[in-house]
């Protein structure tokens, strides 16, 4: 191999008179080969037998020729390096020997010792440089191979996780559907104590009617959840009236959460038309109304909270805000709070998913919601969207 710590390189050395041969041999007397010299071509090739690195020989031999040795070196060992050693340097051998690819020539008789050394060690050298490169190579295409099986399993486990991923949120979900059915369903619970006990007709009659608009709501979310489980589908839009739907919302906080001490204020511009369905419109304003009068309850729990909802409609895009007089948000949570299950509310008191779904939402729909507020200052929670372009052909026409 020629290099150190590696194998000893072989070197195979013919020569036919014995005076070159012996030269030749004590040129690489305490050199880092096995050399090993042969007086003829037999000897030659018995010795390569044993193996052959580089093959230094004389062109012509009484048995067998240097060119036909240098072929049997190359059957033995593919990559074996050789010397030619010749009385001219006609232009025949020449050819020949490249037509072999030999490494070098050594003119006879061998005047320059160390050009024969330094020939012999630049063989070596060449040949160690090719075998470097080729189990570089081969440690190259196992570690592609490697790769390629890494990749292959990343694929597979990126398509589990996706897949996990949509079954968690599914569960998130459900346990968001359980949450907006709750307040109708508190809120009808309300309503039919309070109509065991009103004896006024007409107000158990407008009981009654709330009642039937909360179950109403069920049916919708209801129907939501079946629709997201045919996600893939196409949804089926329509066009919203958003000053209807913020009262709707705005009526259902109230109810539900029983809100006498909270100022709520709603300034919604008619005529806002929104391409969307109406049961998650109205989740996205229940969530931030339920949130702010939730906020302001905790910082003004005699009195003084107020909610402001607005919305208009700015070169074609839709503002709405809603916003509060509650303790606001630190600027470190802001961040966190339209993750799902975030929640500073008691164990009981919040799941943390209000704000998820108001997110999901809104994105769906290709709107924005961001907030603005600083501890003790209250909050705003900004709200955009395209607006749709008009009011649909079904909506009550002004009369013409
Ligand atoms: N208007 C607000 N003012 C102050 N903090 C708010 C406001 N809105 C949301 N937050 C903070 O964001 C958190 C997350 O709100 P989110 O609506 O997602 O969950 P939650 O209200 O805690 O529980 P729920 O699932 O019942 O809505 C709240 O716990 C609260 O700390
Ligand atoms: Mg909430």
């Amino acid at each position: 191999m020629g290099e150190p710590g590696e194998a000893k390189g072989r070197l195979i050395i013919v020569d036919d008179e014995p005076v070159v041969l012996d030269l030749l041999a004590s040129m690489f007397d305490g050199s880092p080969y096995d050399v090993v010299a042969c007086a003829n071509g037999t000897e030659a090739t018995a010795a390569m037998d044993r193996g052959v690195d580089v093959l230094l020989t004389d062109k012509n031999l009484p048995d067998i020729g240097g060119i036909e040795l240098v072929r049997y070196a190359r059957r033995i060992q593919a990559d074996a390096e050789c010397l030619i050693i010749t009385g001219y340097a006609s232009l025949d051998t020449a050819l020949q020997a490249m037509e072999l690819e030999v490494f070098d020539y050594i003119v006879k008789p061998p005047k320059d010792i160390f050009d024969v050394r330094r020939k012999v060690q630049q063989a070596f050298q060449k040949q160690w440089m090719v075998r470097q490169n080729r189990s570089l190579t081969d440690r190259i295409v196992t570690k592609n191979r490697e790769l390629e099986n890494t990749l292959a399993k990343l694929t597979e486990l990126q398509a589990e996780l996706i897949q996990s991923e949509k079954l968690a949120g599914i569960g998130t979900l459900a346990a968001g559907i359980a949450h907006e059915i709750s307040s109708p369903l508190f809120g009808i619970m309300g309503l039919a104590e309070a109509i065991g006990e009103e004896d006024d007709l007409s107000l158990v009659r407008g009981y009654a009617k709330d009642i039937v608009e909360y179950t109403r709501s069920i049916r919708d979310i209801v129907q939501d959840l079946s629709g997201y489980s045919r996600a893939a589908e196409r949804e089926y839009l329509t066009t919203v009236d958003l000053a209807k739907v913020v009262e709707d919302a705005v009526r259902l906080v109230q109810r539900t959460l029983k809100v006498e001490r909270a100022v709520l204020r709603v300034e919604v511009e008619d005529g806002l038309w929104l391409q969307a369905r109406t049961s998650e419109v109205q989740q996205v304003f229940v969530n931030l109304v339920k949130n702010a009068v939730e906020a302001v309850t905790e910082t003004h729990p005699h009195g003084g909270g107020e909610v402001r909802v607005t919305a208009r409609k700015v070169d074609g895009v839709l503002h709405a805000t809603v916003q509060d007089n509650g303790p606001g948000i630190a600027k470190d949570q802001q961040a966190l709070i339209f993750d799902p299950f975030y929640t500073t509310k008691a164990p009981g008191r919040g799941t943390g998913l209000g704000l998820n779904i108001v997110y999901r939402i809104v994105t769906k729909y290709r709107g924005t919601i961001s907030v603005e507020s600083a501890l003790g200052a209250g909050a705003v929670f900004n709200l955009r969207f395209a607006a749709g372009d008009d009011r649909p052909a079904d909506a009550p026409s002004s009369p013409e």
